[in-house]
């Protein structure tokens, strides 16, 4: 007899998600839409939530600090005993030439989009690994799945999250926990829209390659994220879903 599909794509109400990056554009609207289905939230951002709603944690400090990190996690020990969903989603670009891309540049985003990416999965994999059960996502990118000029130290990182999320999956899924990463193409955030005032970034030559018409939406981000930490993905381990619009598939004029 065949299964009955009874899986939710929602999570689990009372998931306890720690999201980085979390203050604003895709981390903020991942920490609202867990929170719209019973998720506990917490925080951490160098940025203060000035908006935060009451019950969350919020944590101040930097996604690329092991230290900053650990923080957050216990906060979330001492507050609700563990964590659920991991989403490392912080991260920068540096979109120059590389030519001119200096060493500092090339470290800081290393630091943030690959060494916090490893760093945040590490402090959440002690905990879920002994507890048998988990999720630890990462936002990659498109430029984790393809490259393109200008732009080394950010498609290096999103190349080299991809792989890792790969490795991480292989070692933590036989513990029951399972590790994935989300590849957006261009989403209307302050990331993007920053790029596109300092002309480094054609909207309309964007637009012209996302095949469904529209620049994507945060919320169509965290559509995914939301389903990777339910039930109805409990067989997805060491994917790397593109969420794009379209873009990706569409290498043609
Ligand atoms: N916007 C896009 O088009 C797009 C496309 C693909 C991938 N991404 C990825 O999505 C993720 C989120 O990007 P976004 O567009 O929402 O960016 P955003 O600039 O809108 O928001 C980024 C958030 O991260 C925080 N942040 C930055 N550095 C931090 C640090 N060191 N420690 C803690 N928090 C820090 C910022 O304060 C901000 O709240 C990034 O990893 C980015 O590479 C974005």
């Amino acid at each position: 007899m065949p299964d009955p599909l009874v899986l939710s794509a929602d999570p689990v109400p009372g998931t306890r998600l720690l999201v980085t990056g979390g203050a604003r554009g895709i981390g903020r609207a991942v920490a609202d839409a867990y929170a719209a289905r019973g998720g506990r939230i917490c925080i951490l951002d160098r940025d203060p939530v000035a908006d935060a709603p009451a019950g969350w944690i919020s944590r101040q400090g930097s996604a690329a600090s092991g230290p900053d990190i650990e923080a957050a996690f216990a906060a979330m020990d001492r507050a609700w005993g563990g964590v659920d969903v991991a989403h490392a989603n912080a991260g920068m670009s540096a979109n120059k030439a590389s030519l001119e891309l200096t060493e500092a540049e090339w470290r800081a985003v290393l630091d943030l989009n690959l060494t916090g990416v490893f760093l945040t999965a590490q402090a959440a994999a002690r905990r879920m690994v002994p507890a048998g059960a988990g999720v630890i996502l990462a936002t990659s990118s498109i430029y984790g799945l393809t490259a393109g000029p200008n732009r080394a130290a950010y498609t290096a990182t999103k190349g080299a999250v991809s792989n890792l999320v790969r490795s991480l999956a292989s070692e933590w899924g036989p513990h029951g926990v399972r590790v994935n990463a989300i590849a957006p193409g261009y989403v209307q955030t302050d990331m993007l829209e920053t790029l596109v005032q300092q002309g480094l970034i054609d909207r309309a030559a964007l637009l012209a390659r996302t095949t469904l018409g529209r620049l994507g939406r945060p919320a169509d981000i965290a559509a995914m994220a939301c389903f990777l930490g339910s039930p109805a993905a409990a067989w997805i381990n060491g994917a790397i879903m593109s969420v794009d619009g379209g873009w990706l598939a569409n290498g043609g004029p």
